[in-house]
């Protein structure tokens, strides 16, 4: 692709709304300064499974300022689910207070709504519940396997005959990896300022996708659609924590329609552990076969998780074991156990990020079985051929990752013996891992106007995707700029609104392929209606100022769609990259450093390399979080989390990342869509845990197949 200026696509631009952001003036969803607003406060239950005995709301509803106190006695009958364990999805209703029967030990039992945040901070805590306790909540992982089930959601898999390549193998392993509960905490806390007015609903809503948001609130409140309005112009993060409409934000509707105010729900930093979703705890056995000479004959990939007990969720850890490697007998396989904890729901790379911390682990253990380099064993089973759907890849330039990344790194320089390397008292390991991760691509809309102002054109891009902390708007803006051939700085991208055209928000790395081909589609659409309403050939250079002026127009909309065509639908297509980390290891006392990573990827088009270098430093410092600190635990007689706040839930710093290198491939993959751009907002996350994993194999011999992998299991 052509560049047309210097703000166009593929220049490292400074964020557009990061002014905004610095000023304090980007306004997140409890910003909003709404007349009239009142503060309402969740209470959470205390026991992990039984009922509400008794509810005693009097000492409460008594305070000053308190306008109302709703329990399951007196909320409104909302739609509920009609079938047993439905999936839970982007745009799943979100019932609450609909009756005695606790779930989950946090579970919402009432609201109060009062005129000040302290004042139903405070009421909250004296709302009185008893309860019933059920003696014996699904609370322990490992002594629940028995009840696991088959989930409808992700089916077993298989080709080949996995025994039979087993059978055939010179080596095999048989090994299982486990990585716990995980929390996403964005910075944002989860918020809402929810208006309920003649049956119509306004919402300033912390939500990474807002057509799914309306949805949700629609179809929980049985309201029509366009009666309901999303809004988030700014998102602090999601990480996928706000992928769907959690129960805060009926809480915040449901109040609304009670005392006929606008209603803020902010939720707790505590309450963000038990009411915005998790990544659940994965039990990964992989077993794998291969010859003398690497070539792979087997891999099994079973992964053992929980649900709650009212709906099912399950991370797809085995798919990238379906694709990523040439093995013609393969298996996958999934169970969870139906426990009482929330549903968890997708987390940075759901299936990947753990999923490749099994594979990727498990193959550096069969290369060391094999006595052969992990660069290359990993080559040597490269495929172009995605062989679960037998569909070529769009682009799959792994094997360049890995070799650039090798030489990038200085790979020669490791000793495939553990151990081996020592500096005083710090053993040096190196390690390598292959990244991946679908690069989903969706229907998109946008509208674009155009403005003549002092001779020289504006143009706003308006659409309901989100900016997620990503780089949305300026990426948007760029490819605005450079498809209409004008600086950046006459373009203003105006996103998070529900009255805007439809995208599919932002999720599952599908953000910038959609929203930038969107945009394209709007500005592309203006120019060729303007040159076709005054009889210029479509492929005449014609400045898009002049054609405001030859069609004497001083304003002019269009709009645009962009979707998949056939040839995405006959491809595989996913993003890829190589990470490689050198760790340091104090023999003494198990502690490590993250020396330094090497990252390589390759995502297609990258529209802004300053961006897509936070999305992957992102990715790897959350990657980081997960081998070093990153757990929730479950206290084992209440099944309550006991990880309740950053004092106790770690995640990485800026002394723990040392240096990174981050590298793109020059790619423009034209079969996943017309601009070439893949998404990398999760491809960073996929390969840090095996990285620094095999890391740590090659610095001590010790083989650390649980996360996190935390000191005192090194020494
Ligand atoms: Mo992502 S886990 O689809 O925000």
């Amino acid at each position: 692709m052509e560049t047309l200026n210097a703000s166009g696509v593929g220049n490292p631009i400074n964020r557009v709304e990061g002014r905004l952001k610095v000023m304090g003036m980007a306004k997140y969803a409890s910003e909003f300064p709404v007349e009239n607003k009142v503060y309402a406060q969740g209470i959470n239950s205390t026991i992990a499974k039984g009922e509400i005995v008794s509810v005693d709301t009097s000492e409460a509803e008594k305070l000053d300022g308190v306008l109302a106190v709703i329990t399951y006695k007196n909320a409104e009958k909302l739609n509920s689910f009609d079938e047993e364990m439905p999936q839970l999805s982007t745009t799943t209703i979100a019932p609450v207070l609909q009756s005695p029967k606790i779930n989950y030990y946090g579970e919402y039992v009432g609201v109060v709504i009062a005129e000040t945040f302290e004042q139903a901070q405070y009421a909250a805590r004296l709302v009185k519940f008893e309860y019933k306790k059920d003696p014996d909540p699904t609370i322990h992982f490992d002594e629940s396997q028995a009840k696991a089930y088959k989930p409808s959601g992700n089916p077993d898999y298989s080709r080949g005959d996995m025994a039979a390549g087993m059978a055939e193998a010179d080596e095999t392993l048989d090994a299982t990896y486990n990585t716990p509960l995980e929390h996403h905490h964005p910075m944002e806390l989860h918020a809402i300022i929810a208006s309920w007015e003649n049956g119509k609903v306004t919402a300033y809503a912390s939500q990474q996708m807002v057509e799914n948001a309306t949805i949700a609130i629609s179809d929980t409140f049985q309201i029509p659609k366009k009666d309901v309005r999303v809004i988030a112009a700014y998102v602090g993060g999601g990480f996928g924590s706000k992928l769907n409409v959690e129960r805060h934000a009926t809480l915040a509707v449901m109040a609304s329609k009670m005392v006929n105010r606008p209603v803020q729900v902010t939720v707790t930093r505590h309450q963000m552990f038990t009411n915005t979703g998790m990544r659940q705890h994965n039990e990964q056995r992989m077993q794998i076969g291969a010859k003398r000479d690497g070539t792979l004959t087997a891999l099994s990939h079973e992964t053992l998780s929980h649900t709650s007990t009212y709906q099912e969720y399950q991370e797809p850890c085995g798919m990238i074991s379906k694709m990523l490697y040439d093995v013609p007998n393969n298996q996958i396989k999934y169970r969870l156990i139906p426990m009482n904890f929330q549903t968890p729901f997708a987390m940075r790379a759901p299936g990947e990020a753990t999923g490749s911390f099994a594979l990727e682990s498990a193959m550096d253990e069969m290369a060391w079985k094999l006595k052969m380099d992990p660069v290359e064993f990993r080559i040597k089973n490269d495929t172009q051929i995605d062989l679960s759907t037998d569909r070529p890849f769009s682009s799959r330039l792994l094997k360049e990752c890995l070799r650039i990344g090798a030489d990038k790194f200085g790979w020669e320089n490791r000793n495939m013996e553990p151990r081996s390397k020592q500096e005083g008292n710090w053993l040096i390991g190196y390690g390598v891992s292959a990244a991946s991760r679908r690069a989903p691509y969706r229907e998109t809309s946008a509208r674009v106007i155009l403005e003549m102002e002092k001779g020289q054109v504006h143009a706003t891009v308006q659409m309901d995707a989100t900016d997620i902390g990503t780089g949305s708007y300026t990426i948007i803006a760029q490819t605005a700029a450079e498809y209409l051939g004008i600086p950046v700085e006459q373009v203003t991208v105006e996103l998070g609104d529900s009255n805007f055209p439809v995208t599919p928000g932002s999720g599952g790395s599908w953000g910038a392929a959609s929203y930038c081909n969107g945009a394209r589609a709007a500005c592309e659409n203006a120019i060729s209606e303007l040159k076709r309403n005054r009889n210029i050939a479509e492929d005449e250079e014609v400045a898009v100022a002049d054609l405001l002026r030859q069609n004497k127009l001083a304003r002019f909309e269009a709009e645009g769609t962009a979707a998949p065509s056939e040839e995405f639908k006959n491809h595989s297509v996913f993003s890829f990259g190589a990470n490689f980390s050198e760790v340091w290891v104090d023999k003494d006392t198990g502690m490590y450093r993250i020396k330094r990573m090497v990252n390589v990827g390759s995502a297609g088009k990258i529209i802004n390399p300053k961006t897509a270098y936070g999305q992957i430093i992102g990715g790897l410092t959350m990657g980081a979080g997960m081998v070093i600190a990153e757990q929730t635990k479950v206290e084992p007689n209440f099944g309550n989390f006991i990880t309740r706040s950053f004092a106790d839930y770690h995640v990485p710093v800026n002394l723990d990342m040392a240096n990174i290198d981050v590298i793109f491939l020059p790619e423009e993959d034209k079969i996943a869509n017309k601009m070439g751009v893949k998404g990398i907002g999760e491809l960073g996350i996929t390969s840090v845990a095996a990285s620094i994993a095999n890391a740590i194999f090659n610095a001590t011999g010790k083989r650390m197949r649980d996360l996190p992998i935390t000191p005192e299991k090194l020494v």
